[in-house]
């Protein structure tokens, strides 16, 4: 389990200021910048494309970390890589072939990532958590900012901390739904090193967002 970074999601900013929000918490001490991309099909709601992510990279050094709720997802993969991605993350319900996903990623020079869903169990992950550079447990259903976490997702926090310790590897385990400073210190306790927060993050405007960080860290 690596020291803790927050990674806020860019879903809960102001999507008419997408440049200066991403400076606004990178100066607030964000670690990742959390990018939801949505199709309006795999989840019901339409986000971000690669020219919005092209267009972002240059308002934050910060590592880029594109979750992508698209099926079929491995059409984009490359598009979303070329706008400057740095982690990759996808369901294993948006192709056939999760495998081949996770080596298209990576032969793309990116850090690949495998997204379970509340109701997607451990077993989805198991046979690539080798080949992975992170898993992603998701705490809400995805497709909406505000919602609250569902505990249940806790137990496979855990579950994931023991494997991934038994196999050794640096293999980032992040939450992403309902996170805040109460959720977020069960999630460290249960194995998490990377939260994904929008609401907590994005809640009460620039001045929150140093304070807003702080709170999820400790
Ligand atoms: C949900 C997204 C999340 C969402 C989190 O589909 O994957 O990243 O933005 O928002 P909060 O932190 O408000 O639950
Ligand atoms: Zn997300």
């Amino acid at each position: 389990q690596q020291p803790v970074r927050i990674a806020p999601s860019i879903l809960s900013a102001d999507f008419a200021a997408l440049g200066q929000e991403i400076a606004a918490v990178t100066a607030a001490g964000a670690d990742w910048i959390h990018v939801d991309v949505m199709d309006g099909h795999f989840v019901p709601n339409l986000t971000i494309g690669p020219m919005v992510v092209k267009a972002l990279r240059k308002h934050s050094a910060l590592p880029f970390d594109v979750h992508l709720m698209i099926t079929p997802v491995d059409p984009l993969v490359p598009a979303y890589a070329e706008a400057g991605a740095d982690v990759i993350s996808f369901h294993p319900e948006a192709g056939p072939h999760v495998h081949r996903t996770i080596q298209l990623i990576k032969g793309l020079g990116k850090k690949a990532g495998l997204v379970l869903n509340p109701a997607t169990p451990l077993a989805a992950v198991e046979p690539v958590l080798g080949d992975l550079d992170l898993v992603l447990v998701m705490s809400v259903n995805p497709g909406f900012g505000g919602q609250a976490f569902i505990d249940s997702q806790l137990a496979k926090i855990a579950a994931l901390r023991k494997a991934i310790d038994a196999l050794g590897k640096p293999i980032a385990l992040e939450v992403d739904g309902g996170v805040n400073a109460e959720t977020a210190k069960r999630c460290i306790v249960a194995g998490a090193d990377v939260l994904v927060a929008g609401t907590a993050v994005f809640g009460g405007g620039p001045a929150r967002y140093a304070d807003n960080i702080k709170a999820l860290r400790s």
